[in-house]
C-alpha cells in the first residue's frame, strides 16, 4: 500500500527544526529534506560567480552535498539569495515532488507549511528566544572548529530573522494551522516527543 503523508516544519534559524525533523523521518520512516540547504547550495554557487537565478535552475544533487554549506558566510548569502522570488520559484517543483514521495516525507525551512505544500497534514512551527538559538548556533560553530563570538552570533541571526520575516516572497510566518513549539524553555527531546505524539495520532486517522 502507498502511503502519501507530508509533515511541514517550519521556523527561523537554530530553533530545533532539524532535529525535529530528522527525529520523526527516523522513527516514521519517512524521507527527510533540509530545505535550507537547497538555498545555501544556491548560496554557495553565487559565491562561486554563478547568477542566483540560474544557479537555482540548474541546481545539482551534487550542489547540495557540498561540505561546506553550513558556513556563516554561506548562511548570510543564503538569506539574501532566498529573498529572489525567481531563486524561490525555481526551486518550488522539487520540494512539492519530494513533499509527495511515496512513505511519507518531512520537509522542514520558513515556508513548507505556507507554500511549499499547505496541504500537509502535520504542520509545526519551532520557534525559540533570539537569545537561545544564537547560543545554539554559536555552540554548534564553535565545535565545528569556527572562531566566532555569541555577540556576533547573535547580530547574524537577529539580522537573518528581519530579512526572513521581511521578505516580500514566502515570508517566514506560522501557518494558520500549525502547532507551535516554543523551545527557548522546552528541551527539544521533548519537544520531539510532542511531535512523534501528534504525527502517530493524524497517521491513526489515515488508518
Ligand atoms: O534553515 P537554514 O538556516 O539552513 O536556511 C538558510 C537560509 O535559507 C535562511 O536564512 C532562509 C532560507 N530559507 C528559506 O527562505 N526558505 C526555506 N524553506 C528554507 C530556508
Amino acid at each position: 500500500m502507498t502511503l502519501q503523508f507530508t509533515v511541514a516544519i517550519d521556523g527561523p534559524a537554530a530553533a530545533g527544526k532539524g532535529t525535529i525533523a530528522r527525529g520523526l523521518a527516523e522513527r516514521f520512516g519517512f524521507a527527510h529534506l533540509d530545505t535550507g540547504l537547497l538555498y545555501r547550495a544556491v548560496a554557495r554557487r553565487t559565491i562561486d560567480g554563478t547568477p542566483a537565478a540560474i544557479a537555482a535552475a540548474t541546481l545539482r544533487l551534487r550542489d547540495i552535498s557540498r561540505t561546506d554549506l553550513r558556513t556563516p558566510s554561506v548562511s548570510e548569502a543564503a538569506s539574501k539569495v532566498a529573498a529572489n522570488p525567481e531563486v524561490r520559484a525555481a526551486l518550488v517543483a522539487f520540494q512539492r515532488d519530494f513533499a509527495t514521495r511515496d512513505g511519507g516525507a518531512v520537509l522542514d525551512g520558513r515556508d513548507i507549511g505556507t507554500v511549499i505544500f499547505p496541504e500537509a497534514q502535520v504542520k509545526l512551527f519551532v520557534t525559540a528566544s533570539a537569545e537561545v538559538r544564537a547560543h545554539r548556533r554559536w555552540l554548534e560553530l564553535t565545535n565545528a572548529g569556527h572562531d566566532v563570538t555569541e555577540e556576533s552570533v547573535l547580530a547574524d541571526v537577529m539580522a537573518r530573522d528581519k530579512r526572513d520575516s521581511e521578505r516580500e516572497a514566502a515570508p517566514l510566518r506560522p501557518a494558520e494551522d500549525a502547532e507551535t513549539f516554543d523551545t527557548s524553555d522546552l528541551s527539544i527531546e521533548v519537544a520531539l516527543e510532542r511531535a512523534n505524539a501528534i504525527v502517530a495520532a493524524r497517521l491513526e486517522q489515515e488508518k
